[in-house]
């Protein structure tokens, strides 16, 4: 429905509607979960065989034996297995524990300490040091830098990527900005994959500070839910033509591949970058596990064979966001003040809505039992000031659930607005 061109009767008839669908919702006691991007139980049921992977295969290749101390920087299958993903050389690729979020951090809080090959630490320096943040982005992100400390400098996010003028024209005259958070392919949360041009902007830019690195964290690289989701351009290829390379830190995790949270992880970056990461990795670990790197190398096999797990996962996840869409669709779709993606991959949803209301809906879906990302949380220290930004990551219910969740969420969306419209 059109809610902007009803008249304030036709309105508040609706309204009366929904209303009543709502307070039969709060009798239900429903208790539901859209807030965070996890697998759902039936994703990590796929990962079964890695947890007999070793059984078949305790024989360790090359001579070395991965129970004991050494390779800092991960086993050489992983190592392969993951350049060939990313289609980059092995001597780029550090493989780490079981997060790469926590790889992100290190790399800051290394940073702020000790700096970047050879630089001044960030905290020595007179100055806040700065981070771009595109908007909306991810929480976790933006969470780091205010625990440590890192002014966040917003700019938008277009269909294919943050808005380049914008950055390009902030990084080549400040030395403070040190950094800027990409999640180039399907972003958290809203789905986008950085086009070519993007891409070769990021790789290319002029930048005032030599320590300056893009966070480019590419969590969701494989994570296509449609057959013609567009494919990211090698940023590593483009930067090694303009001698730029030691400016990008990639991230990859198998979180949403095998188990989240219980996974292999992954930093890519130049050789000079990777020298200076694994002495610096050198103080705080003699390793990491490597026996199950080992296991995970054993199942995932290949680069091809990680692309086929996908497929599958993809079969799970596509008939939820599907559940989601339809409904949005349905409910809003010649409406031009509810706006959201259609996503080919990644976890999330990002649902505009109008003006000033999504923390009114996040608390009218807390009151009917249905938990969503607390309104504000793509945007830099909570704080967004259009109060529109939701994010919905639909594949973690049951299908049952993620209908009844999807259900309350549509119905408080319409409340919210047309109370809005009525009161203007
Ligand atoms: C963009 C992004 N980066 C990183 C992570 C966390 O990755 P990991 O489990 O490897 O720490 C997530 C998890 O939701 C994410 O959405």
């Amino acid at each position: 429905m059109r809610y902007e061109s009803l008249t304030k009767e036709e309105l508040q008839d609706a309204l009366a509607a929904e209303k009543k669908r709502y307070n039969a919702f709060l009798k239900e006691k429903l208790s539901l979960d859209m807030s965070r991007g996890k697998p759902a139980a039936a994703q990590l049921d796929l990962g079964a065989p890695l947890l007999s992977a070793l059984n078949k295969d305790m024989s360790f290749p090359k001579g070395t034996d991965y129970r004991n101390y050494g390779l800092l920087d991960g086993i050489p299958e992983m190592k392969k297995l993951f350049a060939d993903l990313f289609d980059i050389p092995e001597e780029y690729v550090f493989v780490g524990g079981n997060s790469s979020l926590n790889l992100m951090y290190d790399m800051i809080s290394d940073a702020m300490l000790t700096g970047v090959l050879g630089s001044t630490p960030w905290v020595r320096l007179p100055q806040k040091v700065k981070f771009i943040c595109p908007v909306p982005g991810y929480d976790r992100h933006f969470n780091i830098c205010e625990k440590l400390g890192i002014e966040m400098i917003s700019v938008p996010m277009n269909e294919d990527g943050p808005d380049m003028d914008i950055v390009e024209s902030l990084v080549a005259t400040d030395p403070y900005i040190k950094g800027i958070w990409c999640v180039p392919r399907f972003s958290n949360p809203g789905g986008i994959v950085y086009s070519e041009e993007v891409v070769r902007r990021l790789a290319t830019m002029k930048v005032a500070a030599p320590d300056f690195r893009i966070y480019y964290d590419n969590s969701y690289f494989v994570h296509a839910i449609t057959e013609d989701a567009p494919e990211l351009a090698n940023i590593f290829r483009i930067a090694k033509e303009y001698d730029t390379e030691d400016r990008i830190y990639m991230f990859f995790s198998t979180s949403k591949i095998t188990f989240a949270g219980s996974g292999v992880s992954m930093i890519a970056a130049s050789p000079k970058n990777l020298l200076s990461i694994k002495e610096k990795m050198g103080w705080k670990t003699i390793g990491f596990n490597k026996v199950w790197q080992y296991a995970h190398y054993l199942y995932l096999q290949s680069a091809d064979h990680v692309l086929a797990i996908m497929r599958e996962q993809a079969k799970l996840i596509r008939p939820k966001f599907e559940i989601v869409l339809d409904a949005f669709n349905e409910a809003f779709g010649d409406s031009d003040t509810v706006t959201w993606n259609t996503p080919k991959g990644g976890y999330f949803i990002c649902l505009k809505c109008m003006r000033g209301t999504a923390k009114a809906i996040w608390n009218m879906c807390k009151k009917a039992g249905l938990t969503i990302t607390s309104a504000g949380a793509s945007h830099p220290l909570h704080f967004d000031d259009s109060d529109s930004y939701l994010r919905i990551a639909p594949t973690y219910p049951s299908v049952e659930d993620l209908k009844k969740a999807t259900e309350v969420l549509v119905t408080v969306v319409k409340i919210v607005t047309m109370e809005t419209l009525i009161a203007k």
